[in-house]
């Protein structure tokens, strides 16, 4: 039986990186989009070396020749199982939503909401017509949870969820599913665990994540890999946090002296 045909944006590093190693070592034929050619034909030849199969286009997910480009790729494959919408990135950041300009709200739609509609727009003629696909798109926790600094990113994000449920609707007597995770505190290029600490104690990671450790980009895979699964089969229009419960804690900070948690940050 000919592969399951995979598409990952952003597949080469962080989370889009281990869905990539994921979904390929689970014996899919990835579909690698990635803006970095060295990164992507890095994690091509990771793939390929431990015996999987992949193709890279290369090109920002955004601008409509990458998408000309992965559609004309499908096509040739002549079927598509997955679409990965796994771009995006909370920069360009400002300080305030004052200090942000209309520029930066841009760019913050073309890589955080407008790719997911022209990537989608552009693939799931074939999934309508084959009568079955998944769609798994990275949305944040930052879309249900406020963040200050970063409201154009939080919005566009929340974008991405609503997506997420209102295509599903439409979509599903088509047999195609379309779900979202939201992830926290994964630790890759773009939110390192050392920038996110920022020289604080590590010893107060287990206060504020209640998981106690930040995630491994093969956590947020294996979630992705599982919605994009026949096992899912009945799942449609959800963004399931991937998060170690920070979504759930909302504010709630274990206290340093082990007691208990608090919500309120002088509180010894
Ligand atoms: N890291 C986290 O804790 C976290 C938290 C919330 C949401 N997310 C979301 O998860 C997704 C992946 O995040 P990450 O931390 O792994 O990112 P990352 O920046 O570490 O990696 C992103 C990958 O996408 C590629 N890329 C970036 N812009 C691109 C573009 N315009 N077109 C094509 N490829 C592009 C990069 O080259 C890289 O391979 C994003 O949507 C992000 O918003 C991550």
């Amino acid at each position: 039986m000919s592969p399951r045909v995979s598409v990952v944006t952003g597949g080469a590093l962080g989370i889009g990186g281990a869905i990539t190693r994921r979904l390929a070592a689970d014996g899919d034929h990835v579909l690698l989009v990635d803006i970095d050619p060295e990164a992507a034909e890095a994690t091509a030849h990771e793939v390929r070396e431990d015996g999987g199969t992949v193709d890279v286009v290369v090109g920002d997910a955004s601008d409509d020749s990458t998408v000309d480009a992965v559609r004309d790729a499908v096509d040739r494959l002549g079927r598509l199982a997955v679409l990965v919408n796994n771009v995006g990135d909370f920069r360009p950041a400002s300080r305030t939503f004052l200090h942000s300009t209309p520029e930066q709200w841009q760019r913050l739609y073309e890589v955080n909401l407008r790719h997911v509609l022209q990537m989608t727009h552009a693939l799931l003629p074939r999934m309508v017509e084959q009568g079955s696909g998944a769609i798994v798109n990275n949305s944040t926790v930052e879309a249900f949870r406020g963040i200050p600094g970063h409201a154009a990113y939080s919005a566009y994000n929340a974008g991405v969820s609503a997506f997420t449920r209102s295509l599903a609707v439409e979509v599903g007597r088509h047999g195609v599913r379309v779900n979202a995770i939201a992830p926290d505190l994964a630790d890759t290029p773009q939110t390192s665990r050392e920038a996110m600490l920022r020289g604080r104690d590590p010893g107060l990671v287990p206060l504020w994540i209640p998981m106690g450790h930040f995630g491994e980009v093969a956590d947020y895979a294996a979630v992705v890999a599982f919605l994009a699964s026949d096992e899912a089969r009945f799942v449609t229009g959800h963004t399931i946090p991937v998060d170690g419960g920070t979504l759930a804690a909302s504010g709630w900070y274990g206290r340093a002296d082990g007691k208990g948690w608090t919500n309120m940050p002088d509180q010894p």
